[in-house]
């Protein structure tokens, strides 16, 4: 391969090549072998640029250098092959320097050590760099392409706990989330999706709840915290809101004490807690300071009323419980579509579910607890709810993916506790500073791939891919009805 080292700087070696004869891509890998001793570095492609052709002295000064240690038949061979007369065709690629590769094949974490000028360079396979970094337990994701074609797949065990996409507007984040979907539905993996856009209700194998028509949650399978945090969203102060929490409390606890001796509880509804605050029970007497707490709890529950979210008697409840019992128990997801939703009314629902799916237990054995999809989080969980999910995930077995492209939303507790990192097109620095916090890479891995990723391509490393950088083509869904719905004012008019 007629591809020269033009020097090494720092962590980074800068080849030239011919590119009328050689075909190079970003985030391909070259293996840099060295003449006589055998020992390698494996390079990553990150940066192509132009080369300056150096002057002519300096040009034979290198070539008296080099020819006083290369054996014969060494560099100078390459130089004559390409031709120095050629040189103004000649491009700079920079790549950089991943692992050792010893002489015997073994890849190990780079020392600091570089060849001499005297190298042989090679494309590494990718079905190589995968046999070599991406660890495998065999519950292969299939979820791309690599370069050549080479089918590229994480194992499941590695893709659990944290992981984060993201991408600029329309770069195919929600399609590489689709693709992961839809992998763990086949692996029978209990899924659920927090959908805002609606895109997701078709895919196969999905279960999509929608709250008002079909998904509607009794008062204490939605929990008191999240019912305060719906009520606060719709501006209740906070001493009301102290007092509508003690009162709930006290009839749950009520409740919980019927069901213990085999009495039967009483079903809550928000229209009853209405008629609570009408009789003034959420603070007692008739006092300016009762009416005013009453009537405020009792003005936010209207608005909660309307909402539809809750099931005004026992027949109309869904069980979240055992919608999870049945997706963890066959296999398939929960698609929780969060568009008819008010943005007020989105944070304390997603609370309800989230604290459900913290305290399920999955019956199977092993235990298969939910992978969960959040498209653009920030919008319906404050940064303490995702920090804690993140925090706790590892604790509570239950894995998350966060689809973003506003990542400079995320805290960067959550970007350090990620596990994998899924990167397409990202073209602002601004994004790529805050995802280069995530300690999974240097800042300047991110920027070369994340700038630079061509369309429906992605840049996965963490877990799954061992530490190494992997660009992938994200596979296509065929035969899969994926659109969203986008709705036009404006018709599509070309073919009138
Ligand atoms: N790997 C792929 N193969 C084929 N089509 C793709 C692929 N990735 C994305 N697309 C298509 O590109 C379009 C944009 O993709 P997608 O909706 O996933 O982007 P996004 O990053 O989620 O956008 P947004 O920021 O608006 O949510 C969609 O029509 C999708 O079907
Ligand atoms: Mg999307």
């Amino acid at each position: 391969m007629s591809i020269l080292v033009h020097q090494i700087k720092g962590d980074t070696v800068e080849l030239l090549f011919d590119p009328t004869v050689e075909r190079l891509e970003i985030g391909e890998n070259l293996l840099l072998t060295e003449a006589g001793s055998g020992e390698g570095l494996l390079t990553q492609i990150i940066e192509f640029g132009t080369f300056a052709y150096p002057s002519m002295t300096e040009e034979q000064m290198r070539h008296m250098m080099e020819l006083s240690y290369s054996p014969p038949g060494g560099t100078m061979h390459v130089y004559e092959d390409m031709g120095l007369l050629n040189a103004e065709n000649l491009e700079l690629c920079h790549a950089k320097i991943r692992r050792r590769v010893r002489q015997d094949g073994q890849w190990e974490p780079w020392d600091g050590w570089i060849p001499t000028r005297n190298v042989a360079v090679a494309k590494v396979s990718d079905s190589e760099v995968h046999r070599q970094c991406v660890p495998q337990f065999g519950n292969p994701l299939r979820i791309g392409t690599g370069f050549a074609g080479v089918e590229f797949a994480i194992d499941g065990r590695s893709y659990e706990k944290v992981n984060l996409i993201t991408s600029a507007k329309g770069a195919g984040k929600s399609h590489l989330a689709k693709v992961l979907l839809l992998q763990l539905i086949e692996k029978r993996m209990p899924c659920v999706v927090f959908d805002i856009n609606r895109e997701y209700a078709r895919l196969p194998g999905v279960t999509n709840l929608v709250p008002g028509e079909n998904f509607r949650l009794s008062v204490e399978d939605f929990g008191v915290a999240p019912l305060v945090t719906l009520l606060r969203r719709f501006g209740l102060p906070e001493t009301s809101a102290m007092n509508f929490e003690n009162t709930l409390i006290r009839q749950v606890a009520r409740n919980n004490n019927a069901r213990r001796e085999r009495r039967t509880p009483e079903f809550i509804t928000v229209e009853g807690m209405i008629s609570w605050a009408e009789s003034n029970q959420f603070y007692p007497g008739q006092s300016e300071a009762a009416r005013a707490v009453n009537a405020a709890i009792r003005s936010r529950l209207s608005y909660v009323e309307n909402l539809g979210v809750f099931a005004r008697n026992q027949g109309e409840v869904a069980s979240l419980q055992s919608l999870l019992e049945q997706v963890s128990a066959r296999s398939g997801a929960l698609v929780i579509d969060l568009a008819t939703l008010s943005t007020f009314a989105r944070e304390g629902f997603v609370q309800a579910i989230v604290d459900a799916i913290k305290r399920f237990q999955p019956r199977s054995d092993p235990p298969k607890f939910p992978f969960l999809f959040f498209e653009e989080a920030h919008l319906y969980v404050s940064k303490e709810g995702i920090n804690d999910i993140v925090t706790r995930s590892r604790h509570l077995g239950i894995t998350s993916t966060f689809i973003t492209n506003m990542v400079t939303d995320l805290d960067e507790v959550v970007l350090r506790q990620v596990d994998n990192l899924f990167l397409l097109y990202l073209p602002h620095d601004a994004d790529v500073r805050h995802v280069s916090k995530s300690a999974i890479t240097d800042p300047e891995t991110v920027a070369a791939f994340a700038q630079r990723m061509k369309r429906y391509h992605a840049m996965m490393i963490g877990e799954a891919s061992g530490g190494y950088p992997i660009v992938f083509k994200v596979d296509e869904l065929k035969d899969i009805d994926v659109a969203g719905e986008t709705r036009y004012s404006f018709g599509d008019n070309t073919n009138q």
